[in-house]
């Protein structure tokens, strides 16, 4: 199936970078939804800023700039975002019952042959696709904060994804610009998250156990090994509550090995959420 349009839902954090990429690379039309005239008109203003540095470093020009931005259009009515796309990516905030009733309404809205996927970091993509009447049109497109630089997409088969689903979804990930890994089972934290978050909870445990500072776990790991960011940083720049929801999934479905720090848990209940909120470890209201 080709691809033409695609429907973006939700501007925040990823969705507004997940649109941008759909756009500039690979030049699909793109309907952005979000649900507040606020949320929209942030996600713009991300996407403008974003193509603003592509634009000084000559990765696009001014012409591919404003071709970029006329692509993609910004809409609160899901109806209008969904109704021509042929393909659907959620990427609305991590919560289980919002994505799973958000993804019933798109399946009443959206062509029949439509293919739908879920930016989810951590739930299930089989729970997620058991709200659909098309599970075999449905799976995982996991992006990586920033999408416009994170060169990877994980593509997560649900028990009862298509291979033609999983094969179309890798080449709209390559005419992206993306590499692609294909996760052949639905498993908590997929690849990359069941190896990163435990990484990421030492550090707070670390931090925690006052066996070292903040700034020297960052660094040790950093230039130790060749991270662009320290762990604590890398916690405030993607969310500390995502990565608070990813380590309770392990938890609880693969291993009690993956408790998260009660310093994670504190900082949560704290709103100390990092550039989202403004204050992780790191104060981010300068940037
Ligand atoms: N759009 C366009 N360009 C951007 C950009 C954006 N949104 N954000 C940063 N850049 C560019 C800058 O222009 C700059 O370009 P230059 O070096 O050519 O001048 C370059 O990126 C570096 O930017 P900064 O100086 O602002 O450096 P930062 O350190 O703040 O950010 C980074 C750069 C790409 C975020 C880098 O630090 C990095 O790769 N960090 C690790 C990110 C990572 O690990 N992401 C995965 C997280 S896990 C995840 O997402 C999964 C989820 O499920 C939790």
């Amino acid at each position: 199936m080709e691809v033409k349009k695609v429907a973006a839902l939700g501007a925040g954090l990823m969705g507004h970078g997940i649109a941008q990429v759909a756009a500039q690379v690979a030049k699909y039309e793109v309907g952005l939804r979000e649900v507040k005239q606020e949320f929209l008109n942030k996600g713009m203003e991300m996407i403008k800023y974003s193509l603003e540095r592509f634009l000084k470093k000559g990765v696009v020009s001014e012409m591919e700039m404003k071709e970029t931005l006329s692509r993609i259009h910004p809409t609160l009515d899901l109806e209008e975002a969904v109704a021509e796309a042929d393909l659907i990516i959620e990427a609305v905030p991590e919560n289980a019952q919002l994505k799973k009733s958000v993804l019933a309404e798109v399946d009443k809205l959206a062509k029949e042959e439509a293919i739908i996927t879920s930016n989810t970091s951590s739930i299930s993509i089989t729970e997620l696709a058991s709200t659909l009447h098309r599970p075999e049109k449905f799976c995982g497109m996991h992006f990586f904060n920033p999408p416009q630089l994170m060169r990877l997409v994980e593509i997560i088969r649900g028990a009862k994804t298509s291979d033609e689903t999983v094969n179309t979804i890798v080449d709209v990930a390559k005419k992206m610009g993306k590499e692609t890994v294909v996760v052949k089972k639905d498993s908590p934290g997929f690849v990359v998250n069941r190896i990163l978050v435990p990484a990421l909870n030492e550090a707070l445990y670390l931090l925690w156990e006052g066996i070292a500072d903040r700034d020297d776990i960052d660094k040790a790991i950093q230039l130790g090994l060749n991270w662009p960011m320290g762990p604590l940083k890398l916690l405030d720049y993607t969310g500390l509550d995502t990565t608070l929801s990813i380590a309770e999934l392990l938890q609880k479905e693969l291993d009690p090995k993956y408790r998260p720090c009660p310093l994670l848990r504190q900082m949560v209940r704290a709103g100390l959420l990092g550039r989202k909120t403004g204050k992780g470890f790191y104060d981010w209201t300068e940037k």
